[in-house]
This record gives C-alpha cells, sequence and structure tokens, in this order.
C-alpha cells in the first residue's frame, strides 16, 4: 500500500514513454514487499532533475538517454566503472549524498562470461553511450576489441580509447570475430529490416548479441539463430541492467526470469 513510508524511486529520461524501466522496478519492489515505487520523468534540465532528487530524498534513479554523461557534473561521488566508461545510468541517495554508477557494462559482459572473454575477437558494431559501456566491459575482461561505425572518427575514437581497432562497416568480411556485439539501434522497430552485421558473415560458434530488444527476435539474432550462432538477445541485456540497479539500491537480488517474464506479457 502506498503511505507516507512509500519510498519514491524513478527514472530521468527524454522521451520515456516507451520504457520498460518502471515495469521490472515495480514488480521486483511488489516481489520483494518493499514499501517503494518507481516512476518516469522527462526532465528537460538534468541539473534541477538531480535537485529534486536532493530534495524529494528520492532513494534512486535510473537515468537514460541524453543524461548519462551530462548528469557526472551534478553528483557527490562517482564508481571507477563509471568514470572509466564515462557515463552513469544509476544514481544512490545516501543519506542525501548523490552516487553514481554504471550497470551497462556489467549487464552486457556477464552473459558473455560462460562463453569466455579473454583474447576472444569481440566485434563491437557502433560509437555511442551503450557502445563505450559494453566496450569497457571487453576491455577490462582483455577480450580483443573491434569498433565498427558508421561515423569513422567517432568509431576510432572509441577504438582508441579501449586499445581496439576500428574497422570500417565494408571491411567487416575480413573479420572472424568470436563475439559479435550490436549496440545501435539498427534492426529496432518499424525497422526491422535493417541489419546490424551482414548475415552472410555469421558463422555457427559465434555468439552474437543485441542490445535491440523490440523486437525480441531482431533480424540479427533470428540470422545467427539459423547459422549455429549462440545467441543473447536485448532482453536479458537489459534485465541485468536494470537487475544491477535493484541491487545497487536494495541489496537484493531480483528473480530475472520473473522480470523477463514481466517485459514479455506487457509488450
Ligand atoms: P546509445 O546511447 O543508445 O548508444 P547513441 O549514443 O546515439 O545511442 O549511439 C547510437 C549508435 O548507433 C551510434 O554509433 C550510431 O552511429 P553514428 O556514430 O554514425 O551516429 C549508431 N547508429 C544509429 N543509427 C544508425 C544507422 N541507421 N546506421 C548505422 N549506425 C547507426
Amino acid at each position: 500500500m502506498i503511505n507516507t513510508s512509500t519510498d519514491l524511486y524513478c527514472v530521468l529520461g527524454w522521451p520515456v514513454g516507451h520504457s520498460k524501466s518502471p515495469l521490472i522496478h515495480n514488480r521486483a519492489f511488489a516481489d520483494q514487499k518493499i514499501n517503494a515505487v518507481y516512476l518516469a520523468f522527462e526532465p528537460r534540465d538534468i541539473g534541477s532533475a538531480v535537485e529534486s532528487v536532493r530534495t524529494l530524498q528520492i532513494k534512486g534513479a535510473s537515468v537514460t538517454i541524453p543524461f548519462k554523461e551530462s548528469v557526472m557534473t551534478h553528483l557527490d561521488w562517482i564508481d571507477e566503472e563509471a568514470l572509466g566508461i564515462g557515463a552513469v545510468n544509476t544514481l544512490v541517495n545516501k543519506n542525501g549524498k548523490l552516487l553514481g554508477y554504471n550497470t551497462d557494462s556489467k549487464a552486457a559482459v556477464d552473459p558473455l562470461k560462460p562463453f569466455g572473454i579473454k583474447d576472444k575477437t569481440v566485434c563491437i558494431i557502433g560509437a555511442g553511450g551503450a557502445a563505450k559501456a559494453v566496450a569497457y566491459g571487453i576491455w577490462k575482461h582483455q577480450g580483443r576489441l573491434v569498433i565498427t561505425n558508421r561515423t569513422v572518427q567517432k568509431g576510432r575514437d572509441l577504438a582508441d580509447r579501449f586499445q581496439g581497432r576500428f574497422v570500417l562497416p565494408q571491411d567487416l568480411k575480413s573479420l572472424d570475430p568470436d563475439i559479435v556485439i550490436n549496440t545501435t539501434s539498427l534492426g529496432m522497430e518499424p525497422d526491422i529490416d535493417q541489419m546490424a552485421y551482414p548475415a552472410r558473415l555469421l558463422k555457427p560458434g559465434m555468439v552474437v548479441m543485441d542490445a535491440v530488444y523490440t523486437p525480441l527476435n531482431t533480424g540479427l539474432i533470428s540470422a545467427a539463430r539459423e547459422k549455429g550462432c549462440d545467441v543473447i538477445d536485448g532482453l536479458s541485456m537489459f534485465i541485468a541492467q536494470g537487475a544491477a540497479q535493484f541491487r545497487l539500491w536494495t541489496g537484493i537480488e531480483p528473480d530475472l526470469e520473473i522480470l523477463r517474464k514481466t517485459v514479455l506479457e506487457n509488450r
């Protein structure tokens, strides 16, 4: 029941109408019998939104596009991993001090661990915010990082930052990666026919991960499955980053399967 002791959590982003974060966090709070609610806010200005978090004693927040970088200057402390990535996606309000974390990197890396990352050639498609978090995780785990991106300079900069190399999209055939990770919006509804990585270059045994989860079975994921690759869909990444946020806020590990089912049932 919502009462005067109910704690407030939220997502800060623009736009956030499509966000599934309220769905999973409210479900996790209910399952754990925690008296808290999670709402979605679309502030125009992240500085005043962070002030509101302080003033209203909001206990924690997810931060999403376009504020993951700009939020950083408004916080009291930033975790080493978030500093390394250069982006914050989670705020924790600890007795009035606002702490910043990033759970995106761990969310991408954790599902890859069973396949091994060290010394594997990992091709990341994209060089935006999500790509930065994934590249950081691969670099930390000593994968051989390869970046490909439409805008060449952005791709080169990201590759240089994490000791990787850059490959032009048209030169991907010269590469034989163990792991392919799409961090762009290519393949997302409504443009579901767009392929982030050419299907003809997929081979059995490759691990293919897609950050896109609308649709769940993107063209890339479907093609990879047909070719005998191991696949990790975007919902796995989304749930993992949310679960890590929930852990930071409550210290409790939510049930990933229940959260996944909740999203699938509310599409
Ligand atoms: P996010 O924080 O979700 O990563 P972003 O920072 O806007 O979002 O980055 C989006 C990434 O997807 C970029 O690498 C972008 O390529 P550019 O650097 O060339 O802009 C990539 N991307 C988006 N739409 C694309 C498209 N139609 N074709 C190729 N790449 C695309």
